[in-house]
């Protein structure tokens, strides 16, 4: 395949960025997205040129490191990572365009490399549980209904990308924040914290200067592990109830 790729180069943070044009040959439909953009930077390298910035680890759809925009659409036509994307969604000739992530909260480090800390920060207002577990058998020591260990782990499946962020219009973090809250407060183990994990995690979104939700939906329709739009509702709920009860 042949593809001319439109991407934003930007030096550093406080540098001005512009989209600059690649044609690029010899690619593969089965490589990856990111190996699309391996086969760029071995061409920019052995050019003499900067390669392409763009962050990811696993390659597995697991960490959620790989996040960029293609064609206007976070991680691209596929409800998918990036790392899982593959070219054979592409048409030989295709101009795509490649962006970062595109939020106030999300600044850019360079290229396509956002800073995503402040889902750390959010996760570290709240995002644990003090019971101590113990070894796997005393693990086990808690009976959970099969029905909320079910909802526990659809919500833990958010591997933290940030697409619901770039997707979303408003820059909000509600899903993924929402995807962590309710992740652990429907479960035995995480009650202790049930009213300080949601008011010090929805603080701590506030304070990271993440839009506020207008149920767009346009996240949900972005993530690609399915956490689904309700989860904010939940959250929502959760927050007024401890907001009724005091810490
Ligand atoms: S809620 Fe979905 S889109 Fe948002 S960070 Fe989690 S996995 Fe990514
Ligand atoms: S590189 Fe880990 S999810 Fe894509």
């Amino acid at each position: 395949m042949k593809l001319t790729l439109r991407i934003w180069r930007q030096t550093g943070p406080d540098e001005p960025g512009r989209m600059t044009t690649y044609d690029v040959t010899g690619i593969s439909p089965d490589m990856s997205f990111l190996e699309m953009l391996d086969h760029l930077n071995e061409e920019l390298i052995l050019a003499g040129d900067e390669p392409v910035a763009f962050d990811h680890d696993c390659r597995e759809g697991i960490c959620g490191a790989c996040g960029m925009v293609i064609n206007g659409r976070a991680h691209g036509p596929e409800r998918t990572t990036t790392c899982q994307l593959h070219m054979r969604h592409f048409t030989d000739g295709d101009t795509i365009d490649v962006e970062p992530w595109r939020a106030a909260a999300f600044p850019v480090v360079k290229d396509l490399v956002v800073d995503r800390s402040a889902f750390d920060r959010i996760i570290g207002a709240g995002g644990y549980i003090t019971a101590p577990t113990g070894a796997a058998p005393e693990a086990h020591a808690t009976a959970v209904p099969k029905a909320v260990a079910d909802t526990a782990f659809e919500h833990a499946e958010c591997i933290g990308c940030g697409a619901c962020v770039a997707a979303c219009p408003n820059g909000s973090a509600m899903l993924f924040t929402s995807a962590k809250v309710v992740h652990l407060n429907v479960l035995p183990q995480g009650a202790p914290e049930r009213e300080s994990r949601v008011l010090d995690m929805v603080g701590a979104m506030d304070a990271e200067g993440f839009g506020g939700c207008t149920n767009t939906g346009e996240c949900a329709t972005a993530c690609p592990k399915g956490i689904p739009l309700p989860s904010i509702a939940a959250m929502n709920r959760e927050y007024l109830r401890a907001l009724s009860k005091g810490r």
